[in-house]
């Protein structure tokens, strides 16, 4: 998962600058390693270990002059994070540069032919593969173009590389296969990125080359080539996103700045409601839906078999996107197969999407526009969060639960239920003013080693979620847990120093969950609760109470709980001393 761009100016100038700039709004994609490769009658590389900005104070990428290079920032996969497994990887003659994100399966048979050939290795990385490959075949008469096609022919897993050579530095040229690459123009030049917040500054016409080409940037312009080296006219698209909406605009991190903007995100994705109408009509009737997500938005998808199938009793399932080969195989075409996602990138995803359409209707709920899963989808929904930037997703989340909201309450004709989905920013705003109360209460709980989070019926997946966001970025183990399921083993867990959070909204499950509520209570756990404002009984028997506006019921609930368990897990963090932006081990797209 990690970020790769690369552009060429129209003007010779400070390219390292632009690439340093560039590459810095890619950080969420990885942040181990950091490194460019620029071109000035030579080609000069700058990388290391850590992230970019300690890198950059190092290293000072911004003096690099030249009018066209490529940057790299690293979420290591093969290979530790160190100097040497940095990119950009150059040959042993110094004369071709490449940067690549992906995996590479067949690396270490390749790796073995090219040493028994002559070639030298000084990372252990998949990627140095590709670089001397290219060699290779250059040595062999290939021009850049030739060789990185004949490379490709050779790889197996997923890839996208961007590479150029001092023998024609006119040029830089990417590809692709199951790896995001996007490629833009603006004013100053052309540009080539793993998503689209890096060039935001610079470029806002994008098109996305598709598996088998190769896109060839020159100073002229942008040229899309075929497999068989043939130009292929492509129209760019304008998009509207401003690199504005990529910045923290005074917040101290993205994180608390995309909670902030979460009733934005529902009032404009509620604006999608007409839209929504016409993907139903157009997709027609259908005898079953199957959700396929990973993280985040897998318990967004479990809200939504929830609501489609007690409103219009479709029957509904939920699959994790790296399982879904082990049960995908009884979907027909009668059977709607709805992918929920952020990025519109995640790997998993994409692949059980291309099966999918074989068998069966294929419909896209994704928050990035130019995604390959947006692209790939038969029907697309397009959530209206604007860029999120932070590692854990919270305004993505709550606009992917308004798109499935709408679409259930339309499909069930549950007008009662649209209409209330309008009272949801306002209850979003009320609940993110409680930021200095939780702040104040995180404090009690930043020692804890473990935590439980419960919650029962539409409350479940709030509880996962809850979980995810305090697991991935305080680092305390947390667990989600269905109320009911709690005394099947875990309970045998509880005591008086493990703090279990208990989503208690008003509605039909309220007293079967207050029981749950006392028994952990009766083992000594530090409860706390949320639920409705004036609640006595929760009051009562919890340590600590946040109080969400009592109009909220449990069937709106995961759209405005979920919300103070964010704030809980954002200021735990900041307790902790960790940025809550770039949690370890993590990274915002998987594209592996
Ligand atoms: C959660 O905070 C994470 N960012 C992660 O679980 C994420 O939801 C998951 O990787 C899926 O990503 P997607 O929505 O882009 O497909």
């Amino acid at each position: 998962m990690c970020g790769i761009v690369g552009c060429i100016l129209k003007e010779n100038k400070n390219v390292g600058s632009i690439l340093f700039n560039c590459i810095s709004k890619l950080e969420y994609r990885g942040y181990d390693s950091v490194g460019l490769a620029t071109y000035d009658n030579d080609i000069a590389v700058k990388k290391a270990k850590g992230d970019i900005e300690k890198v950059n104070g190092k290293l000072n990428f911004n003096n690099m002059e030249g009018n066209l290079g490529i940057a790299h920032t690293r979420w290591a996969s093969t290979g530790n994070p160190t100097d040497e497994n940095a990119h950009p990887h150059l040959d042993e003659t110094k004369s071709v540069a490449i940067v690549h994100n992906g995996t590479l399966e067949n690396y270490a048979i390749i790796k073995e032919e090219l040493i028994e050939n002559g070639y030298c290795f000084k990372s252990t990385t998949d990627s140095e593969v590709i670089v001397n490959l290219i060699r290779k075949y250059m040595n062999e008469g290939l021009n850049l173009e030739g060789a990185l096609r004949k490379t490709t022919e050779n790889l197996k897993g997923s890839y996208a590389i961007v590479a150029f050579t001092k023998d024609e530095p006119d040029k830089i040229i990417a590809t692709k296969k199951d790896s995001p690459l996007i490629v833009a123009y603006g004013d100053e030049g052309y540009f080539v990125a793993s998503d689209m917040p890096a060039v935001l500054d610079y470029a806002r016409n994008i098109i996305r080359p598709q598996e088998g080409e190769i896109a060839v940037l020159t100073k002229n312009g942008i040229e899309i080539h075929d497999e068989n080296g043939h130009e292929v006219k492509r129209k760019f698209r304008y998009i509207g996103w401003t690199p504005e909406m990529a910045q923290k605009e005074g917040y101290d991190y993205f994180m608390i700045k995309e909670i902030n903007e979460q009733s934005a995100a529902v009032k404009n994705t509620l604006g999608q409601k007409e839209n929504i109408q016409k993907v139903i009509n157009e997709i027609g009737k259908v005898n079953r839906i199957c959700f396929v997500a990973c993280g985040t938005s897998y318990h967004a998808s479990i809200t939504g078999k929830y609501l489609i199938e007690s409103l219009a009793g479709i029957p509904t399932d939920v699959v994790i996107a790296s399982e879904a080969r082990y049960s995908a195989k009884t979907w027909d075409k009668d059977t709607l197969v709805i992918f929920i996602s952020q990025s519109g990138e995640t790997y998993d995803s994409l692949m059980v999407l291309k099966e999918a359409k074989k068998t069966s209707k294929t419909l896209a709920i994704v928050n990035v526009a130019s995604s390959a899963m947006s692209e790939d989808a038969q029907y697309v929904i397009q959530t209206q969060a604007g860029p999120e930037i932070g590692v854990a997703a919270t305004k993505t989340y709550v606009a992917q639960l308004t798109a499935i909201y709408l679409f259930s309450g339309l499909i069930a004709g549950n007008n009662k239920l649209i209409d209330e989905l309008y009272e949801v920013p306002a209850y979003i705003d009320e609940a993110v003013g409680k930021s200095d109360s939780i702040k104040a209460l995180s404090k009690r709980y930043d020692f804890a080693d473990d935590a439980f989070y419960l919650g029962r019926g539409f409350s479940y997946p709030t509880a996962l979620e809850g979980a995810l966001k305090l697991k991935e970025i305080t680092y305390i183990h947390a667990e989600g847990y269905a109320a009911g399921e709690l005394k099947h083993g875990p309970l045998a867990l509880i005591d008086e120093k493990i703090p279990v959070i208990v989503i208690i909204p008003p509605g039909d499950d309220f007293n079967k969950t207050m029981i749950n509520l006392e028994e952990v209570k009766a083992r000594g756990a530090i409860v706390l609760s949320i639920g409705a404002e004036g609640d006595e009984k929760i009051a009562e028997n919890s340590g600590e109470f946040i109080e969400m506006n009592p109009n909220i019921k449990d069937i709106i609930a995961p759209l405005v709980y979920i919300v103070p368990l964010q704030l809980l897990s954002y200021y735990v963090t900041l307790d902790r001393g960790y940025n809550p932006d770039k949690p370890k081990n993590l990274a915002k797209v998987i594209t592996v």
